[in-house]
């Protein structure tokens, strides 16, 4: 469950831990913050019940979140944990009101019972960040569909299974192809499947905005690397963070990195007398190649085994695993 969440929330491990112990001594810190509240104003097991649910709801409702942000800063996760906050208030903002009072309500209960255990505050707290992000989501998905940008430099046959797989799909549509290269395959499958396209340019998109005013317009959720041959600029990274992913030819994170695509990857694969081969999808970083791994699924080289032979066993692998892949990543998100 924990490897999970930390793919949920698209952090490394060491950023994981912080934000573990950040829940774990704001939980610590709030129960004991409320005893002493409620021991200076002369609480006792008799006092009218009304009263200590009040103090227990504002120390939930505003002294949990301002010790959160603290205990973030001094951790250095304020920009983590600022966004969390955000979308806890749209998700309370977009409840109705009675349900908002039954979700603080039931919070506070799992407040309560985490006064009772310092390790049992994290874990309340993990499973409340788990049903806010899928209540989210499944508000979001019942407004409207997820759409999907596919990046691709070449032939686009990735692109056209994505496309073939999310045809009648309910919730997610693949909205746009992207091509750095007029004269790109993948520019025809999209004229063919009426599905819109941008043809961008070196100077917008790595000087300016990675093109990201143009995909938010479109209402573009998730930015899927097909094939794309240029590394994602840091702006467009940080205008879809956690929401851009990318397939790679081989078993990462060997055989990646600049250069590394197409038919060099399997040649080297070859030179190198690999037994196995593959495919990698992942989350992008700034560098090529190099973010989180998502999934890998492997195939075997066979004495002899030519590249372009090699090639084919992989691009099989790549057609029967991405499009599902990508359904259930962005389903679960
Ligand atoms: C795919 O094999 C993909 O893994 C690779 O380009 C090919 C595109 O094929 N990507 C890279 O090498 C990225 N480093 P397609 O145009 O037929 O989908």
């Amino acid at each position: 469950m924990l490897k999970r969440l930390q793919q949920k929330w698209n952090v490394n491990g060491k950023q994981f831990f912080l934000i573990l112990c950040v829940f774990a001594i704001t939980g610590t810190a709030t129960a004991w913050l409320t005893r002493v509240i409620t021991g200076w104003m002369g609480f006792t097991t008799g006092t009218f019940w009304l009263w200590q649910w009040l103090v227990r709801l504002g120390m939930l409702v505003i002294g949990y979140q301002v010790i959160l942000l603290t205990v973030a800063f001094l951790f250095g996760q304020f920009a983590f944990f600022w966004e969390f906050e955000k979308r806890m208030l749209r998700w309370m903002g977009i409840g109705s009101r009675g349900s908002a009072i039954s979700n603080e309500l039931s919070a506070i209960g799992n407040e309560q019972r985490a006064m009772s255990d310092g390790r049992s505050a994290v874990s309340s707290q993990l499973s409340a960040a788990g049903s806010e992000a899928s209540n989210l989501k499944s508000q979001i998905s019942n407004l409207h569909p997820v759409h999907l940008a596919v990046f691709a430099s070449g032939t686009g046959s990735n692109a056209q299974k994505i496309i073939d797989y999310f045809r009648d799909h309910p919730t997610i549509k693949s909205t746009l192809i992207v091509s750095n290269k007029p004269e790109a395959g993948v520019l025809e499958i999209a004229r063919r499947e009426k599905i819109a396209s941008l043809i961008i340019n070196r100077e917008n998109f790595f000087r300016g905005d990675g093109y990201a005013g143009e995909l938010k317009a479109l209402d573009i959720h998730w930015i899927i690397l097909a094939g794309f041959l240029w590394k994602v600029p840091e702006s467009l990274i940080q205008a879809f963070p956690g929401k851009i992913i990318n397939i790679h030819p081989a078993l990462l994170p060997k055989y990646g990195g600049k250069g590394m695509y197409g038919h060099f990857v399997h040649e080297a694969v070859i030179a190198a007398g690999e037994k196995e081969s593959g495919i990698t999808i992942h989350y992008v970083d700034e560098q090529f190649d190099h973010g989180q791994h998502i999934f890998q699924a492997t195939c075997p080289i066979a004495p002899g085994d030519s590249p372009e032979l090699l090639a084919k066993k992989v691009q099989a692998l790549e057609h029967t695993h991405y499009p599902p892949v990508i359904e259930k990543l962005v389903t679960n998100r």
